[in-house]
């Protein structure tokens, strides 16, 4: 493996009640909090008005920003920006899924920076400082919860770009899974996908020698596989939920990415094809990345033999490493398929006509890819395979 520093300071709390934990938590950091949220599931389900209530037990001032996009838009970035300098907050609280965490994020880092937030998507600028943040996740998916990482779109110029800083960790996140027996099947299939290919995207990587890492990956993989189809039958089911919102987080804090460095181009060539069709982002993942598989099978077809035995139970007898390594795609496919998530580009009306507008964006920083790097040629190809 290769060496590395392991960074996390995000306070994870995790478990049933555990939102009581706002009353410790949010005093620490401020006293005038902008209260960030999506599209309105959190007061169907009654958690804004919990939230509220304890909020107003710690005697803090609350503003708020909601109709935060899936998907999130920099221009909602700007208007929270813009209410955290116009009403000097101090703190953020977050509480929803990967994109309303991702919005608070930006807008953290917005709040402290003089120009436009774009630049900071863009890479423009360093961010130097930013605000203070907790999350109450509602939906277990990208991670976002517990690292880093952001991604934001501009839907003027249709770019759709990642960005992250060490100053835009969560001060904390509670994730309580009751909090998620709300998710409609659909999305929850999505958040599957999505910490699926987390995994798949780290395990894909530019290493040797990472055998505790390997079976670390291919355990949260298996777990996940185990309870996903109990999990779709069973939406209220504490345990079950308890288990993907655990995987949830561990896909994507960093516990699986100790010693080398992801693959990750799926994502990319991900966030190019939402960036143009505003598709979820997991549906993207759950078309493209067994396509990105068979592009890739050449590259180390033991590695692609590895997680078809370990995970995909096929047996290697008499196959070889490529017969094996296609038949662990195939049965990924069928196991996302068995779900329900899509696996063509048509399930979302995409034909070809804006390929080569998709694989420009894509391609916006040039070659990527750290399993194998792809170029222009090959991201047409996995996206055409996937038509
Ligand atoms: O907006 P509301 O009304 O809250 O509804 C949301 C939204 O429609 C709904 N939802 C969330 N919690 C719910 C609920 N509905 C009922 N009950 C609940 N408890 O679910 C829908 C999707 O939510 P969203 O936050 O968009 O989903 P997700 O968590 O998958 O986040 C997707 C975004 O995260 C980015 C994606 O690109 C996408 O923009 N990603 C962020 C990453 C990161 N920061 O590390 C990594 C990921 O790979 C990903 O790219
Ligand atoms: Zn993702």
């Amino acid at each position: 493996m290769d060496n590395f520093t392991f960074y996390n300071p995000t306070k994870w709390i995790f478990g049933k009640g555990q939102l009581e934990e706002l009353k410790t938590e949010v005093p620490k950091y401020g006293k005038n909090v902008l209260l960030v949220y999506g599209g309105g599931s959190i007061k169907r389900n009654g958690l804004y008005d919990r939230v509220l209530s304890l909020l107003k037990e710690i005697d803090v001032q609350v503003h708020e920003l909601s109709g935060v996009e899936p998907n999130p838009r920099i221009s909602t970035v700007r208007k929270g920006a813009d209410i955290c300098k116009r009403e000097g907050i101090d703190f953020i609280l977050a509480v929803g899924g990967g994109s309303v965490i991702d919005c608070t994020k930006a807008i953290a880092a917005a709040a402290k920076f003089d120009g436009d937030p774009w630049d900071i998507v863009m890479k423009k600028v360093e961010v130097e400082s930013a605000l203070p943040f907790g999350t109450v996740l509602t939906h277990a998916a990208t991670g976002s919860e517990m690292n880093a990482g952001s991604v934001i779109t501009n839907w003027e110029t249709k770019e759709k770009v990642s960005w992250k800083s060490p100053l835009v960790f969560p001060k904390f996140s509670i994730c309580d899974p009751t909090h998620t027996f709300t998710v409609p099947k659909d999305q929850t299939v999505y958040g599957i996908v999505d910490m699926m290919t987390h995994i798949f995207e780290q395990y894909f990587h530019d290493a040797k020698d990472t055998p505790l890492q390997d079976r670390m990956c291919e355990g949260a993989l298996k777990t996940i596989i185990e309870t996903a189809p109990k999990l779709i039958e069973d939406l209220e089911n504490y345990q079950l939920r308890e288990t993907i919102m655990f995987a949830g987080t561990i896909a994507l804090n960093g516990m699986l990415q100790m010693g080398y460095r992801g693959d990750w181009a799926t994502h990319n060539i991900e966030h190019a094809v939402s960036a143009v069709y505003d598709i979820p982002h997991a549906g993207g993942l759950a078309i493209l990345f067994p396509n990105w598989m068979k592009h890739n099978l050449h590259v180390r077809p033991e590695r692609f033999q590895q997680l078809a035995v370990r995970v995909f139970d096929v047996d290697p007898t008499g196959k070889t490493p490529e017969e094996a390594g296609l038949e662990g795609i195939q049965k990924l496919r069928e196991f996302w398929s068995s779900l329900g998530a899509p696996s063509r580009l048509a399930d979302y009306d995409i034909d070809d006509s804006r390929l080569e507008e998709i694989a420009d964006k894509a391609m916006f920083r040039g070659e990527f890819g750290n399993f194998h790097a792809l170029n222009r040629d090959d991201v047409l190809s996995i996206l055409k395979a996937s038509l």
